[in-house]
């Protein structure tokens, strides 16, 4: 991985690993989802589920690593920064060798280890920058993490978004082509890393107060709405489009792999000091061989 793009992560990492009270209410809502889904997974009363994956699990600020350690045998934590990741791990009250630390490792695998030359789309580099794009978008990635009951993806989707923005910017020729393999290379990851049946929690920040300055008051009820607009005024981070990922989600409910169910979670607002941001969810459950439909018998009698 290139230590430039690795080092903005780990940076920011660094600046808001004391920030545990500010990501209170977001860390709520997060394990509200996290909490009900072993809830159904679970099979019978007082029963772990097996496992959980955390992609971007960082300084874990946005999960409650005790309480998840509680409904799963196994936590997998996915980050690109060790540091920050052991840290936590080490810090907690209880040592009860539940957790698995796959760092430092790139979710969006071979994105932190391109240059732009990788993209570049003039004839003597198409093939190269096409074999690029299907790298990006392909579900290989996170290689050691096995099939888990539940995988959440904890705001990433974003900040891998923003490593291809410094690596090309935003005007380049490749760029919306690169993102939407990004986009849907996390989504069929996500989708890879669960068993069937399983859940898949999907978080995204969308938006922030510097560009939508009512999300400072908005109220629960306000807030679909508010977003609603927002996108539509195409007011969002590039790539968070909850209509855009809903579809793509709805193209790989094709697969015998794909969701067998994606239920849209209601935004929720994270104030993180001078900003607010809002986040979305989707619920993605996977098939199972019994959900998968038979071909159609088109065979004449
Ligand atoms: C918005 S933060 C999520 C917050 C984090 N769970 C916490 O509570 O500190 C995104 C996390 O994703 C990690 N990250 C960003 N891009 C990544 C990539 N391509 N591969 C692995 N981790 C990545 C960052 O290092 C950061 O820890």
């Amino acid at each position: 991985m290139r230590s430039d793009l690795v080092r903005t992560h780990i940076d920011r990492n660094r600046e808001t690993e004391g920030l545990t009270t500010a990501y209170t209410s977001h860390r709520d809502q997060i394990m509200q989802l996290i909490t009900s889904t072993a809830a159904d997974l679970a099979d019978g009363e007082d029963q772990k589920c097996s496992s959980i994956v955390l992609l971007g699990a960082g300084n874990c600020l946005d999960v409650d690593l005790a309480g998840v350690a509680e409904l799963f045998q196994t936590i997998h934590l996915v980050d690109l920064d060790e540091t920050a990741v052991q840290s936590v791990i080490k810090a907690l009250p209880r040592q009860t060798g539940q957790f698995r630390v796959h760092a430092p490792a790139d979710i969006a695998e071979p994105l932190l280890s391109l240059t732009s030359r990788d993209f570049r789309p003039e004839d003597d580099n198409r093939e190269h920058c096409m074999q690029v794009l299907q790298a990006l978008s392909s579900e290989n990635g996170v290689a050691d993490v096995p099939e888990a009951d539940v995988v959440v993806s904890l705001c990433v989707l974003s900040q891998m978004v923003g490593s291809l923005s410094g690596l090309i910017g935003e005007d380049h020729p490749t760029f919306v082509n690169a993102l939407k393999a990004v986009r849907m290379g996390h989504l069929r990851r996500m989708l890879s890393l669960l068993r069937p049946g399983g859940v898949a929690i999907f978080v995204s920040d969308i938006v922030s107060s510097d560009t939508a300055e009512q999300l400072t008051t908005a109220t629960p009820e306000q807030l679909p709405e508010i977003v609603r607009t927002l996108v539509a005024d195409r007011n969002f981070f590039s790539g968070t489009n909850p209509s855009v990922v809903l579809s793509e989600l709805n193209v790989l409910s094709r697969l015998a792999t794909g969701p067998d169910t994606v239920h849209t979670i209601d935004p929720w607002t994270w104030n993180l000091g001078d900003r607010t941001y809002a986040v979305y969810a989707f619920r993605i459950q996977k098939k199972t061989p019994e959900t998968v439909a038979p071909a159609a018998d088109d065979t004449a009698e």
